[in-house]
């Protein structure tokens, strides 16, 4: 008999202060209008400079936690998919599992930039499926913040802070169906944040992020696109049997472009951006636990995770709620 992973929770989780794009006129030169225009953010949540990862983190798996009724002690893996991790060891995820009372269980961080959860769901599924775990925590955790730097106006205006999470466990029901990972590193100079401590100091760059906004942009459509139709098609599903797609927030018309790609109804792409920012690795799970907090997606609902991010890195899951 197959075994699958099933979500069992979700939980995210947004800091307080909110940075409107009102806000980001009087901090570069751009306006509410080309923000919109182009990229269909309103505002984005940024953590307080003494909020970390791991704090986000935490609240977000808190939240997963209450929701699928379990204890943390009961958990058996815990991933957690960052690139702002707090330290440069020991790992995130060991911090969070340490707050949260999951002795003993492996905890590891994984860096795949916005695909990071897509790529942490789908080991997660692996362990499941062979047996290794019964129940996983999955965490997309982001402070983006702190790699962006506020005098460029280019890379400023798109990102925000956040953290989801989704509770696995091993089921006899799927669960999720399949998943497709893909990277490619020859885009590394694409969209990256240089840099390595040595020395005790930053060393071969800048720490900020940099990004070629139309080359992003192209295969952001052609790649997240590709890996949904690849999960259609392993499965025999067809794209009208979707419920929902909720693919990587970058920007709305990233997701229109895709929708269109793929011949899906706008009003079945679940849209956080306007709203969170592009949170890079907390995304995808910040839109899920959205969508199933005001009742949009419902036990059974046929879903379609897609992302895209530095690397590139990109891949798809497709999931029985
Ligand atoms: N406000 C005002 N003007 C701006 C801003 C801003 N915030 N940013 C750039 N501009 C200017 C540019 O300087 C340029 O001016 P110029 O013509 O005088 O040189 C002009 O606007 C047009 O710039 P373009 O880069 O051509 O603008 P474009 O229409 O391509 O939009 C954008 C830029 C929004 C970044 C677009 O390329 C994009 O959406 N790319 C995808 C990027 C993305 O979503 N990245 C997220 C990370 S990757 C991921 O998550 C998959």
């Amino acid at each position: 008999m197959t075994t699958y992973a099933r979500i069992i929770g979700v939980g995210s989780y947004l800091p307080e202060r909110i940075l409107t794009n009102a806000e980001l006129e009087k901090m570069v030169d751009t306006s509410d209008d080309w923000i919109t225009s182009r990229t269909g953010i309103r505002q984005r949540h940024i953590a307080a400079p003494a909020q970390l990862t791991s704090d986000l983190a935490t609240q977000a798996s808190r939240h997963a936690l209450d929701y699928a009724g379990i204890d943390a002690s009961s958990l058996d893996l815990i991933i957690l998919a960052t690139t702002t991790p707090d330290r440069i060891f020991p790992s995130t995820a060991c911090l969070v599992q340490e707050r949260l009372g999951a002795p003993r269980c492996p905890a590891f961080d994984l860096q795949a930039v916005c695909t990071g959860f897509v790529y942490a769901l789908s080991i997660a599924d692996k362990f499941i499926r062979t047996g290794s775990a019964k129940r996983a925590l999955v965490i997309g955790a982001e402070t983006f913040s702190h790699l962006v730097d506020w005098t460029d106006r280019g890379t400023c205006v798109l990102f925000g802070d956040g953290a989801g999470a989704a509770i696995l466990e091993a089921s006899s029901e799927p669960g999720i169906y399949s998943t497709h990972l893909y990277a490619e590193g020859q885009y590394n100079a694409s969209l990256t944040a240089q840099g390595y401590v040595s020395e005790g100091c930053l060393q071969g760059g800048s720490g900020f992020t940099y990004m070629n906004g139309g080359e992003v942009f192209k295969l952001a459509v052609t790649n997240m696109s590709a890996a949904a139709e690849e999960a259609l098609i392993a499965n025999n599903f067809n794209v009208n049997d979707l419920d929902w797609l909720v693919p990587h927030q970058a920007n709305t018309r990233i997701l229109s472009a895709v929708a269109k790609k793929l011949q899906i109804a706008e009003e079945k792409v679940v849209q956080t951006v306007a709203h969170h920012g592009n949170t890079s690795a907390a995304s995808v799970p910040l839109a899920l636990d959205t969508a199933v907090r005001d009742g949009r997606i419902q036990a059974g609902h046929l879903l379609m995770l897609s992302a895209m991010g530095g690397g590139f890195t990109w891949g798809s899951a497709v999931l029985r709620f």
